[in-house]
């Protein structure tokens, strides 16, 4: 498995950007997954910098992302829907017919779900996923225990992940117990991966998804499997790495 390491986490997110505007100036029209979370905030703002600077569109861009809390909508300030129009849809020029989201607030999930895969594979897959780790070592909401060919389904949130969370919330309480996510066996399926990862609360997760057995207990360990997946750390995330 390749990895690259950064400085810090803001050259973390400015490598990662670098590479996805690489990508977009080579095909207009791709079909980018993103993640949401802390780790993608310098992303997002790198990249946002770099399309202004290099003029780079997306016009043509579609993207789908990996997460949703459920009982969440788009005006929640906590939906993961929220964070992206907040630090990059507002930012750049993707249409909007072409931003594909989870509805946190649907009810029908499980038609909701199955929608979700028929879009991606109408786009003509995802060619470049974007993606960060938790300290459990999940991918998008795939949990520890997540099967390796899982689809996009309604999953409960570890107990670790709520917590982790919760800063984002005003209590524990509120942090939603469940998500609808992509499955690993969707991930799987994207064209090129890109990891990002930073601290060295990551780094546990890290080495053993880069180093250690693949197994289910560590979902990201999956993408050793994955014939052009890039984990982009920085030092605290690379800390434990042998
Ligand atoms: C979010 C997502 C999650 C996060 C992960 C790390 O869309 O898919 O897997 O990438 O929980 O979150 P941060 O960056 O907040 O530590």
């Amino acid at each position: 498995m390749k990895f690259i390491i950064a400085e810090d986490s803001r050259k973390v997110g400015k490598k990662a950007a670098s590479l996805v505007a690489q990508e977009i100036k080579r095909k207009p029209e791709i079909v980018l997954g993103l993640a949401s979370g802390r780790t993608m905030i310098p992303f997002y703002k790198s990249l946002v910098l770099l399309s202004g600077k290099e003029k780079i569109s997306f016009s043509g861009v579609a993207c789908f992302n990996l997460d949703e809390y459920v009982g969440l909508g788009s005006g929640d300030k906590n939906s993961l829907r929220y964070f992206m129009e907040k630090n990059f849809f507002s930012k750049i020029d993707i249409k909007e017919s072409n931003i594909h989201f989870l509805d946190g607030k649907e009810k029908r999930v499980r038609e909701t779900c199955k929608k979700y895969e028929k879009e991606i594979k109408r786009a003509g897959g995802i060619d470049l996923q974007i993606l960060g780790i938790g300290r459990n070592g999940h991918i998008g909401f795939n949990e520890p225990g997540s099967g390796f060919k899982s689809r996009t389904r309604e999953v409960k949130l570890s107990d670790v992940t709520r917590r982790d969370n919760s800063r984002d919330f005003n209590s524990l309480n509120a942090v939603p117990r469940k998500a609808i996510t992509m499955g690993l066996g969707t991930i799987m399926q994207s064209r090129r991966i890109i990891l990002l990862a930073s601290g060295r609360r990551k780094a546990e997760a890290v080495s053993k998804s880069i180093t250690g057995k693949i197994t289910e207990d560590v979902p990201a360990s999956v993408l050793q499997r994955h014939k052009n997946a890039l984990f982009v750390l920085d030092r605290g995330a690379a800390g434990k790495l042998r």
